[in-house]
């Protein structure tokens, strides 16, 4: 007979088992890495019949391997199933995380409505009680009968409750709050979250339902818990955006089902997100105009080309060191492009503070935004704004040189649907374009960064 699991102690760094909990791990000397685990025990009848299940098991060829099962569920909003590679995955495990208040609660509740047209939803909430779960599915006019609601924090009282209603789809809100009774740690704790989440991605594969988790981030703005949280689901979500700003965009950061690169961009109102058709256009309102230090962009995000603002500022500095600051592109990126202005292109910043901003909450770390940095921090430099007509993008290599990036003809054609009548890129982007995919653009190309400031100006 099977008995009853218990509960070990093991280190996160060796893999050492104790049965106490210790301060330092006999086994690597490590301090503070011995971490509550819970241990089922294998009953030998057990062992032995997965042994001979697994005797069975044998390797088929890859062409053999069906895979027609795989059954999508769409979810009403076009934006998250294009992150999500075409819609949720049947049995699939999704974490959707993101700083709090920037609409996680939200998202899930509002896509019940169009899944709860063909599916039963069960919404797990260990944040809210159902009156405030219900007063916010009124105001977002989700009424859908074939939604269920439980307030629940115990993980087997919940897995008890899917076996029982058999729902098409669970979401937990939040992992955090989930506990599993056995272990004494509390809720939120490195140990329960993982725990949790392993019994949520057996009860997922085991009933074939997908299951939709909520993940707090910490201060630092990783998933809280450990990385293996990462490790064991399907796809994290990442919602990102400014919590001053209603644009909130929704990027995948792991993937089993589609790509990584997409993001899906909303809008944050009254009555819960919107989906964002034009995103570019949205990113681009509120554009100040003949104002020094202000540069679009045109990024790849996906398959998707997108138009941003960067804008620079170059100050006199009240310091013996200058301040840098970067928000939405990469800080040391940044301290690059400015030792590459100084150092080849004879732009000087170092007595002056730099600030760079992305405009609209988004995150840019392609290398095409390089050259937008720039001319935005040259452009705040020598106080001259950037012609208002000109879109531009292209790599910055370490001496100066102007590197081509891939679809330019995507984003100059995005540039061009938005009024964009000029663009400046690298010398070699330009000769590499195949003619006709820029009608009414005037392309120029740049062979060195003082040619791109001139040509932007
Ligand atoms: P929420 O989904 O509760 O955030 P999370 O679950 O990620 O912590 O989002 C709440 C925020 O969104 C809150 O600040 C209020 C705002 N909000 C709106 O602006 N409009 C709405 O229709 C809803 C439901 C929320
Ligand atoms: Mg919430």
């Amino acid at each position: 007979m099977a008995g009853k699991s218990k509960i070990i102690y093991q280190c996160s760094q060796c893999g050492f088992e104790t049965a106490k909990w210790v301060g330092k791990c006999p086994g690597c000397g490590e301090w503070n890495t011995m971490l509550e685990i819970l241990k089922e025990p294998v009953s030998p009848q057990k062992a032995a019949a997965a042994r001979s299940l697994g005797s069975r098991s044998h390797a088929v060829p890859i062409n053999e391997i069906s895979t027609d099962d795989e059954q999508r569920y769409h979810t009403g909003l076009s934006e998250l199933d294009r992150v999500l590679g075409g819609g949720i995955v049947k049995g699939s495990l999704v974490l959707i995380s993101g700083d709090p208040g920037i609409g996680k609660s939200t998202i899930l509740l509002q896509i019940c409505e169009y899944l709860g047209q063909s599916l039963r939803v069960l919404y797990v909430s260990g944040e809210e009680s159902a009156r405030q779960i219900k007063l916010r599915a009124a105001r977002l006019g989700v009424q859908s009968s074939n939604l269920l609601i439980l307030t629940e924090t115990d993980i087997q009282l919940v897995v008890e409750q899917i076996r029982q209603e058999k729902p098409d789809l669970v979401m937990v809100d939040s992992i955090q709050t989930m506990n599993h009774t056995e272990l004494t740690s509390s809720p939120g704790s490195v140990t329960q979250v993982r725990e949790c989440t392993n019994t949520m991605m057996r009860c997922a594969k085991a009933l074939d339902i997908p299951v939709i988790l909520v993940g707090h981030v910490n201060k630092d703005g990783a998933i809280a818990g450990p990385k293996v949280l990462e490790h064991i689901v399907d796809a994290v979500l990442y919602f990102e955006g400014d919590r001053q700003m209603t644009y909130r965009i929704l990027r995948a950061v792991k993937n089993r089902y589609g790509s990584t690169n997409e993001i899906g961009v909303f809008d944050m109102g009254d009555r819960g997100l919107k989906q964002v058709e034009n995103p570019s256009q949205a990113m681009l309102s509120g554009r100040p105009k003949d104002v020094a230090g202000s540069c679009v962009t045109a990024v790849m995000e996906g398959t998707r080309p997108l138009l941003a603002e960067i804008q620079g500022l170059a100050t006199t500095s009240g310091y013996g060191t200058p301040r840098r600051m970067s928000t939405g592109f990469d800080y040391n990126r940044m301290a690059l492009i400015l030792a590459v202005l100084e150092k080849r292109a004879g732009f000087y910043f170092s007595n002056l503070d730099s600030y760079v901003n992305v405009v609209g909450g988004l995150r840019l770390d392609e290398p095409a935004v390089d050259l937008a940095v720039a001319v935005s921090l040259i452009s705040s430099l020598k106080d001259t704004p950037v012609r208002e007509d000109t879109v531009v993008f292209g790599e910055i290599g370490l001496t100066g040189e102007l590197r081509s990036v891939s679809h330019s003809d995507l984003r100059i054609a995005e540039a061009a649907r938005l009024g964009f009548t000029r663009c400046v890129l690298p010398y070699h982007g330009v000769r590499n374009l195949k003619s006709g995919a820029v009608e009414g653009m005037e392309l120029i190309g740049a062979r060195t960064l003082r040619e791109a400031y001139e040509a932007c100006v």
